[in-house]
């Protein structure tokens, strides 16, 4: 019997829910744990679960209605999560003077800030408060939308916006669990009830949930908090540790969550009084340091002072603060002024005044014209790599590092309240003695603290693809040369507080609490001196998924880290069923699972054990201690990456375990990203030869609003693909499984038209073809050969550059099945007589048309419908933004004469026929087309001030007596294309539409 993710899943309510969680940034449940790559949102895990354990009925509607009943996804569902936002002015009353100041206005909350930003400011407020207090302050949440009827006229993502998640709520009344319960015939009255009765049904007991590629935990923590025993493993220890403190820590309960933030007060308060005690942060004026910046600087040949470095001198955009450097004298180092400028000379600040890093160049601060390539600074032989013994560059390298600004706080009392006063320096004589003594206090514990894992003593892998940039442009070696002496000294004085923690718990939170820091603050942290933040922040290192060096960077002080150290972490229930997490290769699993659902890492950018080594080099000597079984090493050698022929190997050899580690009746979900038809191919071949069997695909948006899906051009779904083992193995033969892979792509895509039309999901284009590759998936993967190959050897066979296998023949053959399926709207009529560029053309008009500017979307296409060479075709072939030519954008080029026989041979008219490679072998096979001469004729029309007459003379011209039997099909044409001009984004062709539409009136009443 089919479950229920095997017939439908409500992905566009799942991708709403999955947005409104990745927006919740910092309050998602497990992201305080710290960074991890790729985290799949936990509302698509729960889904899937459900999905994969709930049966389908013969009443396919009902069966919705109830899923999404117990996910508080139907109307009642949302209308009890939709219990509004707390006023602002709540929030300002329940905060403290010092974040009133800051954060409110007198109504309100203040300009600026992002709603990231916001989440993070209630979620400060909200754990600062007794559970009275809490209540107290939910209690004034008022909804937004007070008529019910009002609310669900909504769509659905808008109702959203004024909704808890799911995960967030007590979940289904006990109403909805009567209903529930009819329907499945069970007796339960929580999520956990339900899900142990599915289990029990089809397996005979609690159902067994597994992630060989746990990463940040997603998927073991959230099938356990709903009620599964839950197995995750990973090879990365910064992976297994996040995970295993998701399991344990957030799902350790009350009294653990209780003990680790006595541990987090402790070894703060402790670390805290030593950093005061050292006198390091504070200066005779009564004021700590929140902040320093410092930058690199260089001393050109040719040059006799040294420049410092910076892309900008931005401190804080709400002060209108700037740093300004002025040379006294002939001194050698220049002097750093840091003051308030006027509106204007700040906006000039903005726009990069004084920078002395200008497109990869060092300026001269005092003479602009002359620079120097930051390359050739790095000499022929390159920097000199750092020892380890090395926290400051030495007096002879290239680049030198300097402090140059400093940000003081105190809070003094004023009209008898307490106020929070800033104030931004350049250091003074003072301050370089401070920073002089927190070198002297780091190089007298250096040694010590190496040893005993309180700062990283690691050496950074030599010719890593994120790595290798560290030694070339700054010649760090080891991963403590990523922080400042400062960062290392009050980071190795906080983890050296360790012995306040007397649980493991407790010992992995402090661990993750330096990490999360480590994060926020290093020197890969650009200081970020906008508005939306405030007297400004850092942002993180991992801003993307690499390793970046910067020139110049802001350090936080200890005394501010407060909040986010002693923040709590995630409060949840403690977790009831069994739940483990190993550390092990996921070829090395030997653990029985119901269900595995895999997001693996394939054809990636994310180098996992790379950048997970920036974190595991203060984890290491710790792990070793509470973890004596893990090896604290990613194992890169082990790590699943690329997508040549060892990535193959392996993800055969690691989906053939877990399929060992199945019953029969077991499921499997590999999630995964990618659009490219070849690593489709490639993951399905992977998939069929590890002996399963592909039973349904679904498409779920995590990174964008569903309902802002059109617009957007960084959508990115994730597709999770359902499978079975495959029991039968019966021979497969091409020539029949082509009508079966069609009959299945039209099936699936109607479908989801279906879906369409009932106004709420709104697939997109990459959906479409998404569903057309998963299709032919479903129906090769049935085989256990196709035309008598085997599918093993086919997976590793060498084949030559462009050489495809029937596999990759079978998924390009579905995606142009779906393409011509695909029939823009108004254009019914006309398809059928149009050759395949000509369908390009206008398919792509009409993705344009919805918004579509990703390259890539156009190139899918082009490999629909068989088209090689689109660049003539294309205004701009931006990755981001793509545009399709438009009539009098093509003007005359990629035109030539129709031939005798319709073809494109003879003579050209087009002075600029064909950019690129189609001119040289030949006109393009656009060129010809009707279609492109039609387009020829709207051209002249609006070059022609829109008069008709030319355009019509020049089709009568070039088709001759053949005009009269394209007439009526150009005039459909012209109608589609006379629309163009009215959509969204358009405006290029505003002009031809017009044009158009002039035209398609003269030739519809065209007489012989
Ligand atoms: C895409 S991530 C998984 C993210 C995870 N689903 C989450 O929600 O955070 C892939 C993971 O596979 C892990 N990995 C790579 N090679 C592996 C191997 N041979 N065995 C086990 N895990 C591996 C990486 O360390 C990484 O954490």
């Amino acid at each position: 019997m089919p479950t229920f993710i095997e017939t439908q899943f409500p992905i566009a309510r799942l991708s709403a829910e999955a947005y409104k969680e990745r927006k919740a940034g910092a309050s998602q449940t497990l992201t305080g744990l710290g960074k991890w790559w790729g985290r799949k949102p936990l509302i698509l895990v729960r889904a899937s679960i459900l999905g994969m354990l709930m049966p389908a009925s013969n009443d396919a509607k009902k069966d919705r209605e109830i899923f999404l009943k117990i996910l508080t996804m139907d109307d009642d569902g949302t209308w009890q999560r939709c219990k509004g936002e707390i006023p602002a002015a709540a929030w300002r009353e329940a905060a403290t003077p010092e974040v009133q100041e800051e954060f409110f206005g007198a109504r309100g909350l203040k300009q600026g800030l992002s709603d990231e930003d916001k989440e993070a400011l209630f979620t400060q407020i909200w754990d600062a408060l007794s559970p009275e207090q809490q209540q107290a302050l939910d209690a004034q949440r008022m909804r937004p939308i007070p008529d019910r009827a009002e609310f669900d006229a909504l769509p659905y993502a808008e109702r959203l916006v004024h909704c808890e998640r799911p995960e967030n709520i007590a979940g289904p009344t006990p109403a909805t669990w009567a209903d529930i319960n009819a329907h499945l015939g069970t007796t339960a009255t929580c999520l956990s009830e339900l899900i142990d009765q599915l289990g029990q049904r089809t397996f005979g007991h609690t159902p067994r949930v597994g992630d060989s590629f746990c990463g940040g935990g997603s998927i073991p923590f959230e099938a356990a908090r709903i009620g599964c025993e839950a197995f995750g493993s990973d090879l990365n220890p910064v992976a297994g540790l996040l995970t295993w403190a998701s399991l344990n820590l957030l799902g350790g309960g009350p009294e653990v969550q209780a003990e680790v933030a006595r541990a987090q007060q402790q070894a703060f308060a402790a670390a805290d009084r030593q950093i005061t005690d050292w006198g390091i942060e504070h200066n005779d004026r009564g004021e700590r340091a929140e902040a320093f910046l410092y930058c690199v600087e260089v001393k050109p040949e040719g040059c006799d002072y040294y420049i410092p470095l910076a892309p900008s001198w931005v401190v804080a955009e709400k002060y209108n603060i700037v740093t300004r450097w002025t040379r006294v004298g002939n001194a050698e180092r220049l002097t750093p002024e840091v003051l308030a400028v006027s509106d204007a000379e700040f906006k000039l600040y903005k726009d990069k005044k004084g920078a002395t890093v200008v497109d990869s160049r060092v300026v001269d601060p005092f003479d602009p014209n002359r620079s120097w390539s930051v390359e050739a600074l790095r000499g022929t032989d390159g920097l000199r790599r750092w020892t380890n013994d090395d926290v400051v560059p030495r007096p002879d390298d290239v680049f030198q590092e300097r402090l140059y600004c400093i940000r003081w706080a105190k809070t003094v009392t004023r009209n008898g309240k307490p106020k929070l006063e800033r104030r931004y320096a350049a250091p003074d004589a003072a301050d370089l003695a401070r920073e002089a003594q927190v070198l002297t206090l780091l190089r007298e514990r250096f040694a010590d603290w190496q040893r005993a894992g309180f700062i990283p003593s690691r050496a950074i892998p030599e010719s890593g693809a994120e790595t290798d940039r560290l030694f070339r442009e700054r010649g760090w070696t080891h991963w403590h040369h990523l922080f400042t002496p400062r960062q290392l000294l009050t980071y190795g004085c906080y983890l050296s507080q360790g012995a306040f923690a007397t649980s493991k718990e407790a010992r992995v939170a402090l661990l993750l609490k330096l990490g999360v820091q480590a994060n926020w603050n290093s020197k890969l942290c650009s200081w970020n001196g906008d508005k939306s933040k405030g007297p400004g922040n850092t942002d993180q290192t991992f801003v993307n998924q690499a390793l970046n060096t910067l020139f110049n960077h802001g350090n936080k002080s200890f005394g501010l880290l407060q909040d986010s150290l002693l923040k709590p972490f995630a409060k949840t229930p403690s977790l009831t069923t069994t739940h483990s997490m190993q550390l092990v290769d996921a070829r090395e699993i030997d653990h029985e699972c119901d269900i595995w659902i895999t997001d693996p890492p394939y054809a990636d950018a994310v180098n996992y054990h790379e950048l997970g080594d920036f974190f595991l080099s203060w984890y290491d000597k710790q792990i070793a201690k509470s973890f004596p079984a893990w090896t604290p090493d990613a194992r890169a050698e082990l790590a699943v990456r690329g997508s040549g022929e060892d990535f193959r190997r392996s993800m055969v050899e690691i989906y053939k375990n877990l399929a060992r580690h199945m019953p029969n009746s077991g499921l499997q979900m590999v999630m995964f990203t990618h659009q490219d038809p070849a690593v489709w191919a490639d993951l399905g071949m992977i998939l069929w030869a590890a002996g399963l069997k592909a039973t349904a695909a679904w498409t779920v948006s995590t990174e964008t609003q569903a309902g802002g899906m059109k617009k957007g051009n960084y959508v990115q779904g994730t597709v999770c693909l359902v499978l079975r083992k495959r029991s039968a193995n019966e021979p497969g033969f091409l020539d029949e499984v082509y009508p079966l892979v069609e009959d299945e792509v039209k099936r699936q895509i109607a479908s989801m038209q279906a879906l369409d039309e009932g106004g709420e999901p709104n697939f997109n284009d990459a959906d479409y073809q998404l569903a057309a590759y998963a299709a032919a998936l479903k129906v090769l993967t049935q085989y256990g050969n196709l035309d008598g190959k085997d599918v093993e050897h086919e997976v590793f066979a060498v084949r030559a550059k462009g050489e495809k296998s029937d596999f990759q023949a079978v998924i390009e053959r579905a995606l142009g099945i779906a393409c011509d399926t695909l029939i823009p709207r108004g254009l019914e009529n006309a398809w059928r007589d149009l050759s395949l560029v000509e369908r390009y053309y206008l398919r792509s008009l009409d993705i344009e048309s919805r918004g579509e500017r990703r390259k890539g979307m156009y190139e899918e296409l082009a490999r629909g419908f068989g088209v090689t060479d689109i660049k003539p075709l294309l205004k701009s072939d931006k990755a981001n933004g793509t545009r399709v030519a438009s009539a009098s954008a093509l003007a005359a080029s990629v035109l030539v004469a129709v031939g005798a026989d319709g073809s494109g041979a003879t003579g050209q008219i087009g002075t600029n026929v064909g950019r690129g490679r189609a001119a040289a072998a030949g006109p393009h096979p656009f060129a010809a087309s009707p279609l492109r001469h039609l387009l020829f004729a709207v051209r002249e029309t609006a070059a022609n001030d829109n008069s008709p007459e030319p355009g019509r003379q020049y089709l009568r011209d070039t088709f001759g007596q053949g005009y009269w039997g394209r007439r009526e099909g150009f005039v459909n044409l012209l109608e589609w294309l006379a629309a163009l001009g009215n959509a969204e984004g358009m405006g290029e062709w505003v002009a031809d539409s017009d044009a158009a539409r002039m035209l398609a009136g003269r030739l519809r009443n065209d007489h012989a």
